[in-house]
Order: C-alpha cells, then structure tokens, then sequence
C-alpha cells in the first residue's frame, strides 16, 4: 500500500512487530521499529526521500563504504510527554551536525528540509514505538554511507541516507568506570576527530576492549601529541567539578562538538554554576582526586545523558568518585531531561514538536 504524505512515499509495513517488544525492559539499540526512511543520492542529487518497512540493505561488495569508510551518522532520540505529545530536542543541531561530517569525509551535504520532513514523516508513523516508561525514548539514527561502487580510492557517486528508531533504555547499565588512555588516540589535530564518522568508533573498539579486560566501560582519550590533556570519552563529552566549578575541555577538530554538552553548559550558567571551558590536564586531575577537591566527572551524550563516573583509572592506580549530595550530575540531568520530556519551562526554546 502506498499512501503520500508531504510529498514523501510511504510503504507500509504489512504487520507490525510492535506487540513482540517488552517496552519495559528496554535495552539500548537492539529493537528496531517497523519503518525507515530512505534517500538516495544518484546523478548529483539527493532523490525525494522516502519510508519503506524496516529491512535489509543490498549492496554491490564494491561498494566504497566497505572499503574506504565513507560513513557518518547522528544520534538524537524523541520523547514522548504525558499527553502523548512527541518531542525532539535541538533536532537542526544534529542535521547541521550531520552536514559538517558529510563535508568532511567528501559526502554530499543532506538537504535540511529532507532530513526535517523525513524525521518527522516517520516519527508521526511511528509513535506508538516512543516509549513512555521512565529513562526511555526513541533512539534515532540518521546515517549516510557510500553505496556507489568501485575499488578507485575515491569519494562514491551514490549515497544512502537513512534513518532507523530504536526505542531504547539506559545506554550503560551501571556505574561507569573510566580509564585515561596514554598510548592510543582517537583523533589528531587535522584529522576527522570532530566528524561523526563510522571510522571514529572503529578505532576506538580496541584500546576500548583492552580496558574493558581491565574492568573500565570506556576509555577518556588523551590528546594525540602529548597525552596530557584529557578530551572525551568514547561516546560522550567528559566534564570534571573541582570544588564548585565544573570544567569541560574546549571543542577542537579531535572532539565532537556535542548538542549535550553545549546545553549543559548553558544550563549550569543558569544554575549560577561556575563554568571553565578550557583544557584539563591528567595530573591536574589525579592531584585534585588526591586532594579532595575532585568533586565529580560524568560523561555527557545523546545516548550517555548524564552518566555519573564512579572512578577513573590512571597508570595502574583507580582514583574513587564517591557520590556526593547535592551534585551537579543529578541537577543538571534533571533539568536537562525535564526540557526533553516536557516537564519545565523551555526557556532556552531548544524542543521542538513533532
Ligand atoms: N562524543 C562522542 C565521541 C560521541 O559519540 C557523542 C555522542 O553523540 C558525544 C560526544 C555527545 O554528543 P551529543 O551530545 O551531541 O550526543
Ligand atoms: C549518541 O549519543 O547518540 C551517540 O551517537 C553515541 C553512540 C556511539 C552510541
């Protein structure tokens, strides 16, 4: 059956398998929804997109993302308030984002209005998936990736654009332990560290596996020249709080620019918390956790929200976070989550309905 909605073909599934899924019991990205949207770029241009049943892709085995990478992608969710209302937050963020990616890995750039109707062509279909049970949400992946062919070393000619839900709970289970990495990089200066590209993630599965042998969840990467300043954590912006300041290292080409942590530091700024953007330097860290006035870290992301660290690992030696009243994590996680559900005022004007 096809029906049109602004312009965007929509096939509908034929069964639904909404009724398989025990939404109160949601892990993160593993249950995908029945629909997806789907934009080709063929001859120049981006096709108008359109939603199909969730299902597999075919592709040539040439195709250069199997060869040369060429793949990024967003992260952002929709939450769903206690009138069924659906909300994204800061949703043109991640299109622009998404674009500042493409641009770098030689992808064509994504038209906004595409990406906007699509999202929410889909999202309207899809709406009885956006879970309501406390912590979760509907997990969204736009993602672009090289379906044009050839063993040449060079940008493609075709793309795929897509977008996937994944209804989704908690993106670490737990506490999360960190390890400060010295010997493996994530980005270098020039490089792609800033880009949401697939490659990112797949450099950083080892070192990341080798600390997870050791006990860690992620692993905070270190500037590639000196490996003295700490930059972010594998899926999320790292803040530390020594007393009562909270400090994030400033963006550069080597870290994602991320929408969490810029509204973050908007939101403790309007807290009265004092904020330093700038950069944070190992052994200023392992002497506050010594002395005391390492108040907190947490890590900061679209699938992370605000997850609290609970001890860093530095050269063999675990420096314990004990949870603090009165921390900044819980506030600004409330707070934040609040604007996102629809709970507060939104008095920074980031949520968007859908
Ligand atoms: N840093 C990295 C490497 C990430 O993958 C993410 C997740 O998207 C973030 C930071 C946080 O970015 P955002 O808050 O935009 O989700
Ligand atoms: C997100 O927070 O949306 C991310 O993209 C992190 C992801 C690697 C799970």
């Amino acid at each position: 059956m096809e029906t049109k909605t602004m312009n965007i073909k929509i096939e509908k599934a034929k069964t639904s398998k909404i009724d398989k899924v025990d939404f109160d019991n949601l892990a993160f990205g593993n249950v995908f929804t029945d629909h997806m949207l789907v934009c080709d770029y063929k001859n120049g241009s981006w096709n108008v997109p359109k939603i199909i049943p969730y299902q597999p892709i075919s592709l040539d085995p040439s195709a250069k993302i199997f060869h040369y990478g060429q793949s990024i992608f967003e992260g952002m969710k929709a939450y769903k308030d206690e009138n069924n209302d659906i909300w994204l937050f800061r949703p043109l963020d991640n299109c622009k984002r998404l674009n500042i990616s493409a641009k770098r890995m030689a992808i064509p750039e994504i038209p906004e209005d595409y990406f906007m109707e699509g999202l929410t062509a889909l999202l309207k279909l899809e709406k009885d998936w956006i879970p309501q049970t406390p912590g979760s949400s509907l997990y969204i992946r736009p993602f672009i990736f090289a379906s044009g062919t050839g063993f040449h070393a060079s940008p493609a000619d075709e793309y795929k654009f897509i977008i996937a839900f994944a209804p989704s709970g908690a993106y670490f289970s737990g506490k999360v332990k960190v390890l400060i990495e010295e010997k493996y990089s994530r980005s270098a200066n020039g490089g792609v560290g800033y880009a949401k590209a697939g490659g990112n993630y797949a450099g950083q599965f080892y070192p990341t596996q080798l600390a997870l042998e050791k006990g860690y969840n992620q692993v905070i990467w270190t500037d590639d020249n000196t490996h003295e300043f700490i930059e972010e954590a594998g899926a999320m912006n790292i803040f530390v709080r020594i007393n009562d300041t909270l400090v994030t290292a400033p963006t550069s080409d080597r870290i994602l620019d991320g929408i969490t942590r810029k509204s973050i530091l908007k939101i403790a700024k309007d807290e009265g918390i004092a904020v330093e953007e700038r950069k944070i330097t190992v052994s200023e860290i392992v002497e506050a956790a010594k002395n005391g006035s390492l108040k907190e870290m947490f890590g900061a992301g679209t699938a992370a929200v605000i997850s609290p660290i609970s001890a860093f690992g530095f050269r063999d030696v675990d420096y314990d976070l004990p949870e603090i009243g009165d921390n900044y994590a819980s506030l600004l996680k409330k707070r934040i989550t609040d604007i996102q559900y629809n709970r507060a005022e939104d008095k920074f004007g980031w949520r968007v309905k859908v």
